[in-house]
């Protein structure tokens, strides 16, 4: 039997990301116990992570970070090492209809998480680490020239962004008044399996494949830059190992893209998959009202981990795309589970 070197709580690992890293994690190191704690919202998806279910190193807790009174007592039955926290309401769109829904699960619940790690280890934080996963968009929009670095001032703008913002706040005041040892990182915009199909491509994909319209918010013209999720797991497991405590990493995968042009390619890459004529899924980009103060530019500087941690994205954006698409396209059965039921009245709702 491999003896346990440490206990690690990844909040959030039955959604998009959180899967990845719990994946990456249960796999790579045998000798990590690793507790998944998810709430299960309309985002998780057991499924996400059936593979490792069975794993001697994997326990699946399910659990709302709102809950203080759940928190506290899982942090008095179990000590954790660390907390790798991801767990959040993570959609723009949503956030603009719901805000408050962002403020008490990313701001709230990631206090909650603070208070009970701090408290449990009772001032001896001796080998703990407190690693909060944020996002580039914190930093606000860009226009067409610069890129987000590790010290640029915070500028959130949306519910969404704010709510990561004053998470990411909440996180360094713990370490300057507690000492409790932490990292942060925050990451451009990933795609890649198991993303929910309410964000960009799993949406367009979805879309193509039904020949749906595809809404193009305002006139299209509004740049990301797409990171692979494989890519970002890996970095996360870099500063988790090797990163400096108390610091911030920026992680992005230096591939900007327009959202038209991305929108373009998509359909391209779909065409010759489907066997559709060059051009059919182009015809069903539609331009539709823009997102309520939508940033116009995101572009992150990832030069910080590339030197100090030698990180870089492992694969093309081609070959991630290709991937992708690859991925939903042979997993018809979990496109159809997630889009079925209370999806189709969010999707009636934000698109009709
Ligand atoms: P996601 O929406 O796919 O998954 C979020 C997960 O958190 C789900 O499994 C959900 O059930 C769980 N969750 C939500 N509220 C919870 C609660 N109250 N208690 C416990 N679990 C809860 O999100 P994602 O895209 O995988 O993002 C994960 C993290 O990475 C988030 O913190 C997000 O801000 C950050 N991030 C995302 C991106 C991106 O492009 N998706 C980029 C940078 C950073
Ligand atoms: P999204 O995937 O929601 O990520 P974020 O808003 O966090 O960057 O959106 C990516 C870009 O695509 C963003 O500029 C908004 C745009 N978009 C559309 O044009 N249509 C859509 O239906 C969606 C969901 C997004």
């Amino acid at each position: 039997m491999t003896k346990i070197q440490k206990k690690i709580l990844i909040t959030g690992g039955a959604g998009f990301i959180g899967s990845h890293v719990v994946r990456l994690f249960v796999k790579k190191y045998p000798d990590y116990r690793i507790y998944n704690l998810d709430a299960l919202t309309y985002a998780g998806n057991l499924e996400n992570i059936k593979d490792v279910e069975n794993e001697p190193n994997y326990k699946f807790v399910k659990g709302d970070i709102k809950d203080i009174e759940f928190i506290n007592s899982l942090f008095e039955e179990i000590q954790f090492d660390a907390v790798i926290h991801l767990a959040a309401e993570s959609h723009v769109d949503r956030s603009i209809t719901n805000p408050n829904e962002f403020i008490e699960t990313n701001v709230l619940g990631t206090a909650n998480l603070l208070n009970a790690f701090r408290d449990s280890n009772k001032g001896n934080f001796e080998g703990k680490l407190f690693y909060h996963v944020s996002t580039d968009e914190v930093y606000g929009s860009l226009g067409k020239t610069g890129l987000f670095k590790e010290t640029t001032p915070y500028d959130p703008q949306s519910p969404y962004a704010s709510s990561k913002a004053a998470s990411d706040h909440l996180v360094r005041a713990y370490g300057n008044t507690y000492g409790l040892p932490f990292v942060i990182s925050n990451c451009s915009n990933n795609y890649g399996a198991n993303q929910f199909p309410e964000k960009l491509i799993p949406l367009f994909i979805n879309n193509v494949k039904l020949s749906k319209p595809l809404p193009v918010y305002g006139d299209g013209n509004y740049t990301r830059d797409w990171l692979y999720v494989v890519d970002h797991a890996r970095a996360i497991d870099e500063i988790f190992h090797h990163g400096k405590k108390g610091e911030t990493y920026n992680i992005g995968g230096f591939n900007e893209w327009t959202n038209l042009n991305l929108i373009k390619l998509l359909c391209k890459l779909m065409d010759e998959r489907l066997n559709r004529p060059e051009g059919s899924s182009e015809k069903l980009i539609t331009f539709v009202k823009d997102r309520a103060g939508h940033d116009r530019r995101y572009a992150i500087d990832a030069g910080k981990i590339n030197s100090e941690l030698g990180w870089k994205p492992s694969v093309t954006f081609e070959e991630g795309l290709a991937l992708t698409l690859d991925w939903y396209l042979s997993n018809d059965e979990w496109l159809e589970s997630v889009t079925s039921g209370s999806y189709q009245e969010y999707y009636k709702k934000m698109y009709s």
